[in-house]
């Protein structure tokens, strides 16, 4: 598995990275409460920059990350008690039926086959399991420029469909912030960033 992120690890903990976690967060917060007795699961964890500000509301988070030099980054800022899984590799490693809370931050858009993933979730999750995704609505291409991605950011209405197919409830879609990025030189572009909140329907 090419990691494409390996180059990237050391640096990530950027202002501007560390601002797009940020931004994602109050997004999340402001329409899921996480609850103590949750066990959570973040796809494409990276450093942790979204997952470490959760931690503390939650009982425990399996961080998941096909990029083992983005979670080296991650294990350095983590106490050898903390509550917390590392789990390297695809989301399909991770087979225990018992997630309360999934959430994502700039992820998906890497992850190639969508629908069987969040057949995966689903399988993973217990009833009424919240689900908070943050990505780039549909762009030209220019985001990923020169780095091989599956999906040129996200048609919302085509996700929350296969959320839906997959058996989970859309609640709630927004655009929470507008990247302005000059990724070809002299042309600035603006990436909106959509948050999709979900929930497993309880029985
Ligand atoms: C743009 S970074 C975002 C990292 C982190 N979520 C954050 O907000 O800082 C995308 C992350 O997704 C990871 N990734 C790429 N493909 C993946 C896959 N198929 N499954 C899980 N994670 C993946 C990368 O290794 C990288 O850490």
């Amino acid at each position: 598995m090419t990691d494409y992120f390996a180059d990237r690890a050391a640096e990530w903990d950027k202002p501007a990275k560390i601002e797009m976690a940020d931004n994602f967060v109050q997004a999340l917060l402001k329409h899921i409460e996480p609850q103590p007795h949750w066990k959570a699961l973040e796809i494409g964890a990276g450093t942790g920059l979204v997952g470490l500000q959760l931690l503390p509301r939650v009982r425990s988070i399996v961080f998941e990350d096909t990029s083992e030099e983005m979670l080296k980054v991650l294990r350095s800022k983590i106490d050898d008690n903390a509550p917390v899984e590392i789990l390297h590799g695809e989301i399909s490693k991770y087979r225990s039926a018992d997630i309360d809370f999934v959430f994502s931050n700039m992820a998906f858009h890497h992850i190639e086959d969508i629908p069987k993933t969040l057949e995966h979730l689903f399988a993973v999750t217990t009833p009424g399991a919240k689900i908070a995704i943050g990505d780039i609505r549909s762009e030209d291409g220019s985001f990923h420029r020169f780095d091989p991605v599956p999906h040129k950011g996200f048609d919302t209405d085509e996700l929350s469909a296969q959320f839906e197919k997959a058996g989970f409830r859309v609640l709630h879609v927004e655009t929470y912030n507008v990247l302005r990025q000059e990724k070809i030189p002299g042309k600035l572009s603006d990436y909106e960033q959509f948050i999709l909140i979900a929930e497993k329907p309880s029985i």
